[in-house]
């Protein structure tokens, strides 16, 4: 397969995984507001297995969607899973029957959480677990996340955990949790309108770690822009697939994990990788930020 297949690849620091940048987050699959089975469970199968087939071997998910949900089906598509899979999950949270999402970070919730997404993925290691930070609001919000992180430290150090992500973070928590512990990748809010972590994704880039937009088409509010479609229409190509190229060119430490429940989506999204941006392009494109609607 080409170098540049799926916008090429990245090794996580300090680790033997190496994924194509372009991989799937598997929020999508579980049924309506991430609670319970999808309304076409055949068709999430065949989601991803697609995926697979089609060279992605970078899967985002985490046992709260559903919850178990995602987890289950992901199983069910993929066990045994491929040579060079990597499955990235996230604790941090819970969902109470009233679909809501709750912090659980206790020691006893982060260990639990741990043990529910081997027994649901069928693994008896998990290869990289973010710890997930929920703040009272959308955005990352300061405060020490230390003991969380040692708990997975010590999760890591018992073989349960490989290696250890961060999401929904500040370069401040970062900071903090590389003094506990190797940090592989940083998943947090981010695409073409919502660039709070420019500063953050260039810091991440010279330390080598992954940077993992989570909404990279905007998530629930999918991204809308005159100049993105003017420019989509220019190159022949979709909207949200300019929207993942911006980002794959963006820098070389972002790898996408955008969500869809639709094969057709997926093809659209990975094919994202043959984009090429001219720099008056790119230019054109980072300008909407300034009218951004998100
Ligand atoms: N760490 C965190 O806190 C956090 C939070 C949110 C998400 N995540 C992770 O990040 C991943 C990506 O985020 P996301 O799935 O929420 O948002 P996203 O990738 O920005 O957008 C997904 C939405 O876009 C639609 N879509 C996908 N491809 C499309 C295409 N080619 N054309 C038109 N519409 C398209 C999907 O609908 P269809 O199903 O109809 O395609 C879905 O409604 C998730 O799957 C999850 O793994 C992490």
């Amino acid at each position: 397969m080409s170098e540049a297949l799926l916008g090429g690849r990245f090794t996580f620091p300090g680790t033997s995984f190496t994924v194509r940048r372009l991989g799937y987050g598997a929020m999508q699959l579980a049924g309506p507001e991430v609670w319970g089975p999808p309304e076409d469970p055949d068709g999430a199968v065949t989601v991803l297995r697609e995926a697979v087939a089609a060279g992605v071997n970078h899967i985002d998910t985490s046992d709260y969607y559903g919850p178990h949900v995602t987890n289950q089906i992901i199983r069910q598509a993929l066990y045994p899973y491929p040579a060079g899979l990597v499955i990235v999950t996230k604790l941090g949270a819970r969902r109470p029957p009233d679909k809501s999402w709750q912090p659980a970070i206790s020691p006893q919730d982060l260990t639990a959480g741990v043990h529910d997404n081997l027994r649901n993925l069928g693994l008896d290691a998990l290869d990289i677990v973010n710890y997930r930070v929920m703040g009272s609001g959308l955005g990352p919000e300061e405060g020490s996340i230390a003991e969380q992180v040692t708990v997975l430290a010590d999760l890591r150090r018992k073989g349960l955990i490989r290696h250890v992500g961060l999401s929904n973070v500040t370069a401040a928590q970062v900071a903090e949790a590389k003094e506990i512990t190797d940090v592989v990748c940083v998943q947090n809010h981010y695409n073409l309108a919502h660039r709070h972590d420019d500063t953050l994704i260039d810091d991440l880039a010279r330390q080598g770690v992954a940077y993992v937009p989570f909404f990279p088409l905007g998530g629930f509010t999918p991204l809308q822009s005159s100049t993105l479609t003017s420019v989509a229409n220019r190159l022949a190509a979709t909207p949200m697939q300019v929207a993942l190229a911006w980002l794959l060119h963006r820098s070389p430490n972002i790898l996408l994990i955008p969500g869809t429940s639709s094969v057709a989506h997926l093809g659209e999204n990975l094919a994202a990788g043959q984009l090429t941006l001219s720099p008056q392009t790119l230019a054109e494109l980072d300008g909407i930020v300034a009218n951004a609607s998100l």
